[in-house]
């Protein structure tokens, strides 16, 4: 029996995606531009990466497909990481690009992220699978995974599987991470002439995998609007009930992207941003006490309530507890064996016992169960903050300093009641807006006209995309050209660099201009649900972050 599909989603399966005008039309070239090279760490980059160093970026402009097989070729593709929105029309623009060059082109998707490379799982994907998951959220059309590739075991299993598929391009839909990882493989793959090549696709619901070439990972125009509509509607309650302040942490695991976008587009009476934490040396304390400042004018002014948006990487930007973070990274890199071998209580002791004097401090000062996350990491060496509560550790300090204050005889209109929230896991998967369904569909067309140009070490880009569709170019930027080196477990690593949030950026400009009366006065914005259908003035529009960026 056919699983049962909700209206929008039915209504939805009609929905064409755009694409860019060159694209669109079939009539299309690549135009490769000067070598490239990466801003900084350019000898250590070109040591590791020998034989994709110093390619030229790629442009698709209008022109007749020279550069271009139209041979049968077997492609497949991997979501790797977080899920975000759009995931699938990226495999519909593969597919579609790869089957319309040649129908008896074959599409492969590896199960379950890069460990079904590793493990050679994997489907082939058929026309009829495909347009059971067009314009929908999710990533379970082939699921994702954190795995990385690493090891040269693994390394040499994935040269093996790509081989006995006969693949001539694997396409890696990730972040920084991932797209760090897909030029590793594709270096790897090429210096032992391997015939299959890679490219990767920018995906992160957290916005932070942009730079002058790419100028958004996608996902995170439809994350940013759900977590917006959310916000938009607790801040009408907020106002409707005059009693509780609402702590909202916002998913971003480094750069406050995401809050920033939020803020914007609701006008909230607090947003903290991880990098100004950082540029001015804010301590936890201030940061509460900024918080508390804000609630006893409000309350003055007869407003018990509010809503203050926290993103989820704060932690890590508070001197104090990034630098506790940073000595925990070099233990868990340089006594993984020891410590693989312990437990929690003994690990929790033996990391305590090798920290600096302040950082113990730091460290114990925590919960517990922030401690353990603390000294987890994942399989690129992130620490998972996404569970660190921090919603909730700010609502108790915040209501500490006020009784503090309340016991010197000060701040006597406040009435602190808090509720914390957590917005994360439920924008990930969400239906993607028509800019995620268009953008991606137009990323996995792009990749595959790469795949087809037999190209390697790239990640795909679309450019323009703050315009109507056909002005947007699509082209691929040499993922060395994006990399530089970072300490990761300890060791000095390349990885495509983070973008954070610019302070002298047109985005947080905007906001730093307003911020003040929004933080008194009820400036709220209700956003609404994402709209699929309707006017493009409703249904179209990108996100401030980028209009902003863009009007720059
Ligand atoms: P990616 O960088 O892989 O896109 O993941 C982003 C993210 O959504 C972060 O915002 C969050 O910290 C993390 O994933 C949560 O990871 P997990 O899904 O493993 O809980």
């Amino acid at each position: 029996m056919a699983r049962e599909i909700s209206a929008l989603q039915e209504a939805r399966k009609a929905y064409c995606p755009k694409l860019p005008k060159a694209l669109a039309e079939g009539k299309f070239k690549l135009e490769l531009g000067a070598p490239s090279e990466p801003k900084q760490d350019r000898e250590a980059i070109k040591k590791l990466f020998p034989s994709t160093y110093g390619q030229p970026v790629v442009n698709f402009t209008e022109g007749c497909g020279e550069g271009l097989t139209g041979d049968p070729i077997n492609v497949a593709v991997i979501l790797s990481g977080g899920q975000a929105p759009g995931g699938h029309n990226v495999i519909a623009g593969v597919y579609d690009g790869i089957k319309k060059a040649n129908p008896k082109s074959r599409v492969y998707g590896f199960l379950k992220g890069p460990g079904g490379a590793i493990n050679n799982k994997y489907m082939e994907l058929t026309d009829d699978y495909v347009d059971l998951y067009r314009n929908t959220g999710g990533f379970d059309m082939i699921m994702s995974g954190r795995d990385k590739i690493e090891t040269p075991e693994q390394l040499k299993s994935c040269d093996a599987n790509f081989k006995a598929l006969g693949l001539s391009t694997v396409i890696i839909i990730g972040g920084d991470d991932s797209n760090t990882n897909a030029a590793v493989l594709a270096e790897y793959l090429k210096a032992n002439g391997s015939s299959t090549k890679v490219i990767g696709v920018p995906k992160t619901i957290d916005g932070d995998m942009k730079n002058e070439e790419i100028e958004a990972s996608f996902g995170f125009d439809t994350a940013c609007k759900t977590y917006s509509e959310l916000i938009g509607n607790i801040e009408r309650d907020a106002s409707s009930a005059v009693k509780y302040w609402h702590f909202i942490k916002l998913m971003g695991r480094a750069a406050s992207h995401v809050a920033l976008e939020c803020a914007l587009e609701t006008q909230p009476n607090i947003c903290l941003i991880s990098e100004e934490v950082k540029a001015k040396k804010t301590t936890l304390s201030e940061i509460v006490n900024s918080i508390v400042d804000v609630i006893v004018k409000r309350a003055e002014a007869g407003k018990n309530y509010g809503v203050i948006l926290i993103p989820e990487g704060l932690p890590e930007f508070i001197a104090d507890i990034k630098t506790t973070i940073d000595e925990i990274s070099d233990i868990l890199g340089k006594d993984a064996d020891k410590l693989a071998a312990m437990d929690a209580d003994a690990k929790n002791a033996y990391v305590t016992g090798k920290l600096s004097e302040h950082s113990a401090e730091v460290f114990g000062s925590l919960p517990a169960a922030d401690r353990a996350v603390l000294m987890t990491r994942d399989s690129h060496g992130n620490v998972p903050l996404s569970q660190v509560e921090t919603e909730k550790l700010l609502i108790s300090l915040v209501s500490d300093r006020i009784k503090a204050l309340k016991a010197e005889g000060k701040a006597q209109s406040v009435k602190f009641k808090a509720l914390g929230h957590f917005m994360g896991y439920e924008g990930r998967c969400a239906a993607p807006s028509n800019y995620d369904a268009d953008y991606c569909y137009s990323l996995g067309y792009t990749a595959a006209q790469m795949a087809r140009a037999g190209l390697t070490g790239y990640t795909v880009k679309v450019a323009n995309t703050e315009q109507p569709a056909d002005k947007w170019i699509a082209g691929a930027v040499p993922v060395t050209k994006m990399l530089n080196m970072e300490q990761r477990k300890g060791k000095p690593t390349p990885v495509i660099k983070k973008a954070l949030v610019e302070l002298d950026g047109a985005p947080f400009k905007y906001f730093a201009a307003r911020r003040d009366k929004w933080a008194v006065e009820d400036c709220y914005v209700y956003p609404g649900a994402i709209q699929y259908f309707g006017p493009a003035e409703v249904c179209d529009l990108t996100t401030k972050t980028l209009a902003l960026e863009k009007e720059r």
